[in-house]
């Protein structure tokens, strides 16, 4: 998928640049064509040199270099690529190109540039946590700036937390995602999915709701997955802060009622994945505001629809692969098993959501996948990789046996 692609990797100024040379033997080993700026900052981590050596092309450096201006020129530097690569990306290159700054070759080449550009942002944890940093990044992903990473774990600077450079791999898969996407060449180009996310808000009475702790990160995750393999994704999803993700198509919604609605009327779809944290009762006669009186008032439910069960019913028109989530404070993979024979879905994705695991609304998530072969158990993973490798399974399972 990276044979022949033309690959201009923007190298600034953070300890991660010394991963930068194995990411280009990587790329170069599988065929792209890998072309090197590298900033003052990143001129401190790694040499021009290794990057010339390693690329097999010059190392640019200079916005104002003559001869670099004459022969090749910054604007044609950022058009004779297929995509812009900026890897590490630090929180000062991020927020110049959120301000359209162009004070050196990296910058004007990102500023002139009309292909696409993916960011490996790499930092300290409270300058990636700052909300100028995570504002900066909102603004870059609606301008379609494809992010990958970074990662939790020990930092350069002896910090612990998020900042991390995403590894050569993530990187290289990240890439390949892109490409077999924007080809049109995704493992699930031509497949509809469906993903249910979020928490359903239930009335009470007009003004108060029954909710859950659900943040729709995991099932965003998914549908963001699905939708970079190809797929043509429905996402259905309760309130939640997590935005839209970028090519799906989202419907939001607030009962587990109107959930099921749009649910019934985005079928038919190949594979269904039910993340969403539904409520199983809905109040009765929530029509006006309850009042403070003598008496405690006393709620009356009524029970929901089983989305999934519901959507994995056998017959005609029953999606070829349906996926549910079983969020479980005990007995994990027993109670997953169950809810998979209960429900009829075809796999189950077990979640310890017991105080502490930091599943509800943290990044990471333990999970275990529960299918007719049997259990399989994951490592701990943040969201997004949980999703990722689900997504490649599906992909691997309908190219199987859809
Ligand atoms: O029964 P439980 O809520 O634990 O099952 C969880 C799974 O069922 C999740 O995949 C969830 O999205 C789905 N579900 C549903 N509709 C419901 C309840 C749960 O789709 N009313």
């Amino acid at each position: 998928m990276l044979e022949n692609r033309r690959i201009l990797l923007i190298v600034a100024g953070g300890i991660a640049a010394v991963k930068v040379p194995d990411l280009i033997r990587r790329l170069r080993e599988r065929g792209a064509h890998v072309r090197c700026i590298l900033t003052n900052g990143g001129a401190q981590f790694v040499t021009p040199l290794t990057l010339a050596a390693l690329s097999g092309d010059k190392c640019y450096q200079d916005l104002f270099d003559l001869k670099d201006e004459s022969e090749m020129g910054h604007i044609r530097l950022s058009r004779e690529a297929d995509i812009i690569l900026v890897a590490p990306a630090t929180a000062d290159i991020m927020a110049k190109m959120v301000a359209g700054m162009a004070d050196d070759l990296a910058t004007t080449a990102l500023l002139a540039t009309d292909k696409p550009v993916m960011i490996a942002p790499s930092m300290n944890v409270m300058m990636w946590t700052h909300p100028a940093t995570q504002s900066n990044l909102q603004i870059l992903k609606t301008r379609e700036v494809k992010v990958v990473g970074p990662s939790a774990g020990d930092l350069a600077c002896g910090e612990v937390g998020n900042g991390r450079m995403a590894e050569v791999p993530e990187i290289i898969a990240a890439l390949t995602r892109f490409f077999q996407k924007n080809d049109g060449r995704g493992p699930l180009t031509g497949y509809k999915a469906l993903v249910t996310s979020g928490p359903t808000l239930e009335p009470i009475d007009p003004v108060r709701y029954i909710a859950n702790r659900s943040s729709g990160k995991q099932g965003h995750a998914v549908a963001t997955a699905l939708a970079e393999l190809g797929a043509s994704v429905t996402l259905v999803s309760g309130p939640t802060h997590e935005a839209d993700p970028d090519g799906v198509a989202v419907i939001h919604v607030e009962t587990a009622r109107q959930m099921m609605k749009a649910c019934s009327e985005a079928l038919p779809a190949a594979i269904v994945v039910c993340a969403a944290a539904v409520a199983d009762w809905s109040v009765e006669g929530a029509g006006q505001k309850l009042k403070k009186g003598d008496k405690t008032p006393a709620l009356k439910f009524t029970e929901n629809p089983d989305i999934l069960a519901t959507l994995s019913q056998p017959g005609p028109g029953r999606p070829g692969l349906v996926v549910g989530f079983a969020a479980e404070t005990e007995n994990l993979i027993e109670n997953a098993k169950l809810k998979r024979a209960k429900k009829n879905c075809d796999w189950v994705v077990a979640n310890d959501v017991s105080t502490g695991s930091g599943a509800f609304g943290g990044d990471s998530n333990t999970v275990h996948l529960v299918t007719a072969d049997g259990v399989e158990s994951w490592p701990t993973l943040r969201k997004r990789a949980v999703a990722e490798r689900l997504a490649e399974r599906i992909a691997a399972y309908v190219q199987r046996h859809l």
